[in-house]
């Protein structure tokens, strides 16, 4: 049973990382095979690094960020390194958005065309600004030393919540971005006709949605959470919700004390948290 799931796992990682991948290489394909490329130049060339920016970093890299804890072998790794990976892999994909925002403001006033017209832009900048808010916090909160454990606990679901429904507005506002940028480039007319690139961008548009789809999958299977600290001082809450673990997963400091065994910890936790998350999901049926 458990060695089937981690066949599972593995094939939708695999799954993932491929259609992540594919997405960025259609990005690309379409700018230089359909667009005017890249540049800087204030022109179209420049618009396009906002569409190439987006789907690498906010969309895969952010993607992959979400699900680096719940990769099992890292599960023998300090809690504090697989932070590290985390806040790295989002600050990345914050810079790339950053860059994709300068990119196409830039261009919209070197054309004098209207800024922040469109629910496209609503959307998309209104999830730009709470990913900001979540690193900052996120950073503030679990990663420097300071936040007591009882806040770190409170916020942590805040926090999970928070982070998929960014991720979700953003694939959201991606192919509203991908519809409008079809409907200017090739006019509506045109568009209707379904063009080799029209049907080529609608692809895009599926793998960006099949990537969240897997993402979201993965990141919300119970028995696939990275295993609670062995010696977390954190009491679980009566009833074993899945939750409670969580309160004991922000520990920072003093949870990897014992690291010369945490490899038999950690398997032995995997399974004690496995049989309480099945016994929390029976629970609230
Ligand atoms: C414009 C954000 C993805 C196409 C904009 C603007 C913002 C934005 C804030 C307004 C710029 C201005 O008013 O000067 C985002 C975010 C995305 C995203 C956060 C992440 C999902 C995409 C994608 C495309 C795209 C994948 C595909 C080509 C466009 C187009 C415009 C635009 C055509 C100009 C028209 C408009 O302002 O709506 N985007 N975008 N966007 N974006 Fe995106
Ligand atoms: C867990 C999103 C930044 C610390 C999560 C989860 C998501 C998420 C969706 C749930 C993952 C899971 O259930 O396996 C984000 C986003 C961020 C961000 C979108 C940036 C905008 C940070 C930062 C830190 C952090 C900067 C500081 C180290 C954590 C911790 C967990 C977590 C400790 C719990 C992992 C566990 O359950 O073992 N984050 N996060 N996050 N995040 Fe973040």
């Amino acid at each position: 049973r458990n060695m089937e799931d981690y066949g599972l796992f593995l094939a939708l990682l695999g799954s993932a990382l491929l259609v992540g991948f594919v997405s960025v290489v259609f990005s690309l394909v379409w700018v230089f095979n359909y667009r005017e490329g890249l540049g800087w130049d204030g022109g179209s060339a420049e618009f396009n690094w906002h569409p190439v920016l987006i789907v690498t970093g906010f969309v895969f890299i952010q993607g992959i960020a979400i699900i680096v804890y719940r990769l099992p072998w890292t599960w023998k790794c300090s809690k504090l390194l697989m932070k590290f990976i985390h806040a790295g892999l989002n600050t990345i994909a914050m810079i790339l958005a950053i860059v994709s925002m300068v990119a196409v403001f830039d261009y919209h006033n070197a054309r004098s065309i209207p800024n922040m017209y469109s629910l496209h832009s609503w959307i998309g900048l209104t999830a730009v600004i709470f990913y900001s808010l979540q690193l900052f916090l996120g950073f503030a909160i679990f990663l420097l030393p300071f936040a007591p454990v009882p806040l770190r606990a409170a916020l942590m679901p805040i926090h999970v919540y928070s982070g998929l429904l960014i991720f979700v507005a953003v694939i959201a506002s991606a192919l509203m971005g991908i519809t409008e940028k079809l409907l200017f480039a090739l006019n509506s007319t045109v568009y209707s006709t379904s063009p080799p690139e029209a049907i080529f961008v609608n692809c895009l548009g599926l793998l960006i949605v099949i990537f969240g789809a897997l993402i979201l999958w993965m990141a919300s299977r119970p028995h696939w959470k990275r295993p609670a600290e062995e010696n977390a001082k954190v009491q679980r809450p009566k009833g074993g919700a899945p939750e409670g673990t969580e309160a004991e997963s922000t520990m920072t400091d003093g949870s990897n004390a014992d690291k010369s065994d945490v490899g038999f910890n950690s398997e032995a936790a995997r399974k004690r948290n496995f049989k309480l998350d099945e016994a929390g999901q029976r629970s609230t049926m």
